[in-house]
């Protein structure tokens, strides 16, 4: 018996070997096709590449000494994926615009591939380049830019949001952390779209969503999802995927009870929000085996909604109130053109941008500075691609810096300030900013851009037009510098709103 094991063990260990082997020599015959005209990258260890090359308390030093060792196009390898990495604006600008199909494509995101449905990731933000992404772009677009929904425009469901927050910001007796408010009302906001009404900040259901989907977030930005998704056999183990995933299983099963709520009571004649647009979609290609208007692809859509729709909006508001709390004189210019343009009784309206070039410079340097994703979401090439006299194979990921454009050095008067004469001619005019990128360009652009900066103009002319925000005074000036992580937010802060009505 003894011998049995010692031979099995042998056996295995002779298996693991040969298998490490093989392993190296793939990687090696792997790295050796990219070919000399790769963009040029740190030396790597086989398997893991650079991954212990970055200092991961401040990995945007990393690749900064990166980008000044290897230039504005470097690549970095990280376990088996090779990665392309482009920084500036012209280099971005050509990219993501002229390059636009070339880098149109998404990486795999293995964890999304089990969660909805199986084989390909559905839905927009993750999924390839092809048909079904066209499909569903085009439809969920034309269906925001549509939407006289039900009994109320899109406009109208912000500007309802915006009062209903705004009234609960005035009902806080002491100091507080807006973050929670805020986010309620960000995420109603894509309910109101998706479901068709609103809910009480207080409803039950609307907070196990929240619960919901803080929990998804936490999962998805954790450590294991990313291991998952840099080793994919690893998501065979399922207790392993479930663990981690376990979150999104719930949420998407609650949205599958909002679709079926909806297919029980759908009236083809009476379109109440956008899963009732998309029934009806659906309905008109019901013959049509090969349409991508799926209930797999609804499920995963208006899941996409959510997950990009809520938490960018909502960062970028605590931004505008944090900088409001820093700058006190740039928040009475905006509270003065507020008074003169819309004066105190009317409700802000998206007409109003036009006349108030001062909020909009000030919105826009929000965005600027607070760079909430400053490396956009991986794309990968659709094709080989050439640029600047490299070639780079189809399907490398690519990484655009949005960050390196928000902040470029060629381009901005001072890009590490808060200062919103970036966007205001001599004349005091809006000037608008080609370099100004927070949404990306392009194909891959965010398709939520129009509903965002809808969402950003009325929530902070609606706050400004009825409050000031102060710094509580028992409480220390509040940091500018982000908390790093996927996206950039802003330090945790509490603030005192005072009436001005
Ligand atoms: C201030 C708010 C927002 C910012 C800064 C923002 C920014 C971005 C960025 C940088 C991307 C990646 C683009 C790329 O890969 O090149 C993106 C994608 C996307 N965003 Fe947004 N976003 C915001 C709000 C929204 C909202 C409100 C929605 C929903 C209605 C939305 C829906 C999407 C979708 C669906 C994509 C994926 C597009 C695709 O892959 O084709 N976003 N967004
Ligand atoms: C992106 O750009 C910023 C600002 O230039 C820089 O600090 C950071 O290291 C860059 N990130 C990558 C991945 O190159
Ligand atoms: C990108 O396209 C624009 C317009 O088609 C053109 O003027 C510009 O020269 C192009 N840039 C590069 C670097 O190819
Ligand atoms: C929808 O409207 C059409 C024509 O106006 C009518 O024939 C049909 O019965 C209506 N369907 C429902 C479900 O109300």
């Amino acid at each position: 018996m003894a011998e049995f094991i010692s031979l099995l063990f042998s056996n295995v260990f002779l298996l693991g070997i040969t298998f490490i082997v093989c392993l190296f020599i793939l990687d090696f015959m792997k790295s050796r096709k990219n070919g000399s005209h790769f963009p040029p990258g740190p030396r790597g260890l086989p398997f893991l590449g650079n991954i212990l090359q970055v200092d991961y308390r401040n990995p945007a030093e990393t690749f900064y000494q990166l980008g000044k060792q290897f230039g504005n196009i470097f690549s970095v390898q990280f376990f088996w994926t090779k990665m392309v990495v482009l920084n500036g604006f012209k280099v971005n600008k050509e990219a993501l615009i002229n390059r636009s199909e070339d880098i149109a494509d998404r990486p795999r995101f293995p964890t999304y591939e089990k969660l909805g449905c199986a084989g390909e990731t559905k839905g927009i933000v993750l999924a390839h380049y092809g048909n079904s992404w066209k499909e569903q772009r085009r439809f969920a677009l034309t269906t925001l830019r549509n939407f006289g929904m039900g009994k109320k425009s899109l406009e109208e469901r912000v500007t309802e949001e915006a009062q209903f927050l705004c009234s609960e910001f005035k009902s806080q007796k002491y100091q507080f952390d807006p973050t929670y408010l805020i986010n309620n009302a960000v995420s109603n906001v894509i309910c109101s779209i998706t479901f068709g009404d609103r809910f009480e900040y207080n409803d039950e259901k609307f907070l196990r969503l929240l619960a919901l989907f803080n929990a998804a977030l936490k999962a998805e930005s954790g450590l294991l999802a990313q291991i998952l998704n840099e080793i994919p056999f690893l998501n065979h183990i399922p207790w392993l995927f479930d663990r981690v995933m376990e979150p999104e299983y719930e949420l998407v099963a609650f949205l599958k009870e909002m679709i079926s709520e909806h297919q029980k009571t759908w009236d083809p004649n009476y379109t109440r929000d956008f899963i009732d647009a998309y029934l009806v979609e659906m309905e008109k290609v019901k013959e049509d085996g090969s349409s991508s208007f799926t209930e797999t692809n609804l499920l995963m859509t208006t899941y996409d909604l959510f997950s990009a729709g809520t938490e960018t909006t909502s960062t970028t508001l605590r931004w505008a109130v944090l900088f409001m709390l820093l700058y006190p004189d740039v928040q009475s210019k905006v509270q003065e053109e507020i008074d003169r343009v819309i004066g105190r009784e009317r409700k802000p309206t998206m007409g109003d941008v036009l006349q108030m070039p001062y909020t909009n410079a000030v919105i826009h340097e929000v965005q600027r500075c607070g760079d909430i994703i400053p490396l956009a979401l991986p794309h990968m090439t659709y094709r080989d691609m050439e640029m600047k006299g490299f070639l780079i194979p189809k399907g490398t990921t690519i990484i655009t810096n949005l960050s390196s454009v928000l902040k470029d050095q060629e381009v901005w008067e001072k890009p590490l300030q808060f200062y919103p004469k970036h966007f205001l001619d001599e004349n005091g005019k809006f000037a608008k900013q080609e370099a100004f990128i927070p949404f990306s360009a392009g194909k891959r652009s965010c398709l939520g851009e129009q509903l965002a900066r809808m969402e950003l103009f009325l929530f902070f002319t609606t706050f400004l037009q009825q409050l000031t925000f102060e710094i509580p005074s028992d409480q220390p000036r509040p940091r500018e510098d982000p908390i790093y992580a996927f996206t950039l937010s802003p330090q945790p802060y509490n603030i005192r709103v005072v009436s001005r009505v």
